[in-house]
C-alpha cells in the first residue's frame, strides 16, 4: 500500500449550491489532504516529529473550520433557519473533536495519520450530507 494514495477530496454530491459555502467546503477537504503530505507514511504510527506535523495541520484545520462555521451560521441567521441550534451544536462538537485529537497526539498516542484524516473526513462528509445540504435547499427555496 502506498503512503501517497489518492485521497478522496471534495465531491460534487457535497454541493449545497451556496457558492461561498461550497468554496469553503472545497478548501476544507484540500486542507485535510495536506495531512498526506505532512508525514512520510500515513499508515505508520506517528513518531514525535510526525505528531507535531499533524498537530500543526489540525491547528490550521480548526481555524479554518471556525471561520467556515461562522460564515455558515451567518447564512442560517439570515433566514431564521430552524436547524441553526442543531448546526451550532454539531459545529462545536467538531471543534471539540479536533482539540481532543490534538490532545491525544500531544500525549504521545502513536496512531497513524490516516486514522485522524479518515475520522475528520468522514465526520465532515456526513455533516455536509445530513445537515448542510438540507440547509442549502431551504436557503435556496427562500432566497431563490
Ligand atoms: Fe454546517
Ligand atoms: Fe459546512
Amino acid at each position: 500500500m502506498t503512503s501517497r494514495l489518492n485521497l478522496t477530496g471534495f465531491s460534487e454530491e457535497y454541493l449545497v449550491h451556496i457558492p461561498e459555502i461550497d468554496e469553503q467546503h472545497r478548501t476544507f477537504f484540500t486542507l485535510l489532504d495536506t495531512m498526506g503530505k505532512a508525514v512520510p507514511d500515513l499508515y505508520k504510527p506517528l513518531d514525535d516529529e510526525g505528531a507535531d506535523a499533524i498537530i500543526d495541520v489540525l491547528d490550521e484545520l480548526r481555524d479554518y473550520a471556525m471561520l467556515h462555521f461562522r460564515t455558515e451560521e451567518g447564512y442560517m441567521q439570515e433566514i431564521n433557519y430552524p436547524g441553526l441550534a442543531k448546526q451550532k451544536r454539531e459545529h462545536n462538537r467538531f471543534i471539540t473533536d479536533v482539540i481532543r485529537m490534538q490532545g491525544e497526539l500531544l500525549n504521545g498516542s502513536a496512531m497513524p495519520a490516516i486514522k485522524i484524516r479518515n475520522f475528520m473526513h468522514d465526520r465532515y462528509r456526513d455533516h455536509i450530507l445530513n445537515l448542510d445540504k438540507p440547509f442549502g435547499k431551504t436557503y435556496k427555496k427562500i432566497k431563490g
